[in-house]
């Protein structure tokens, strides 16, 4: 069985779990701790060096994929919505590989959610366009077509009522501004449907911690776009790092990944 580290780092939580990545289940208890104050770049490595202590360790011959809420090429984060701007710019794979003592695979949060759902999940077998979002803390996005993964779409930064549109179609911003799903539905129906007037997508999978309770919020939505839960959920991002950092085999759906620094 083939074996691997998933570690999703989130700009709430920071979340991991020992993944069998044949079949795509965990196979160790999920664990959470919390993202600390601020989100700068020291003390998320800490917290990532914690949680893999908390795991029972990261032996070098078990591949350890991880996955973090920024534009992520060739190993170096780009953006910054929800940790510290001192990540913009920075060399993070090589960050945490100083800090670990060892190899990782470092990709954009979304991208593995996305590459899980292909691979594991409601993406699977899918033909022509999935665009797959996670409505979290921001909203992340992947862009998958044809089995291939289109990296760093970052949708969750197209303009939405004259603002960033995860600001006001995210969980977070549920949350903060205290709507009801009807409420917070009618903003998730414009940012679908400008993403529907877009790209004329196949098919839409939400994700994010809020896919759990999908059925409160994804039936009020009125598009052509078929649009379902992710079927991992709030697990996808560990999934997809984990399977993204473990040898493919020939029959895994092929991924078009700038983003190796190798
Ligand atoms: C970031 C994305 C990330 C998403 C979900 C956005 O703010 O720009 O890179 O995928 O949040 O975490």
């Amino acid at each position: 069985m083939a074996q691997a580290l998933g570690i999703d780092i989130g700009g709430t939580g920071i979340k991991g779990a020992l993944v069998d990545t044949d079949s795509g289940e965990l196979l160790s208890e999920r664990i959470k701790l919390p993202t600390p104050e601020g989100g700068a770049p020291d003390d998320i490595v800490q917290t990532v060096i914690d949680l893999i202590e908390k795991l029972g360790g990261a032996p070098e011959d078990v591949p350890l994929g991880v996955c973090f809420p920024a534009i992520v090429r060739h190993g170096r984060t780009m953006s910054a919505a929800n940790v510290s701007k001192k990540w913009i710019g920075l060399e993070a794979e090589a960050l945490f590989e100083k800090a670990l003592g060892r190899d990782i695979h470092f990709v954009n949060d979304a991208d593995a959610a996305g590459y899980a759902e292909v691979r594991y999940g409601a993406a699977k077998g899918v033909k022509g366009l999935v665009i797959l979002t996670t409505l979290g803390t921001g909203i992340g996005s992947a862009l998958i077509y044809n089995d291939v993964l289109i990296p760093n779409s970052e949708l969750g930064h197209l303009e939405l009522d004259g603002k960033d549109a995860e600001s006001r179609a995210a969980y977070s911003a549920k949350e903060r501004d205290d709507l009801d799903w009807e409420h917070w539905a009618k903003r998730l129906q414009k940012y679908y449907t400008h993403l529907e007037n877009l790209f004329s997508p196949d098919l839409f999978i939400v994700g994010g911690g809020v896919s759990k309770t999908a059925d409160d919020f994804l039936p009020l939505l009125k598009l052509d776009t078929p649009i379902i839960a992710a079927v991992h959920k709030n697990n996808a991002g560990i999934l997809g790092a984990a399977a993204l950092a473990a040898p493919r085999p020939a029959s895994a759906p092929s991924v078009e990944f700038p983003t190796d620094s190798e």
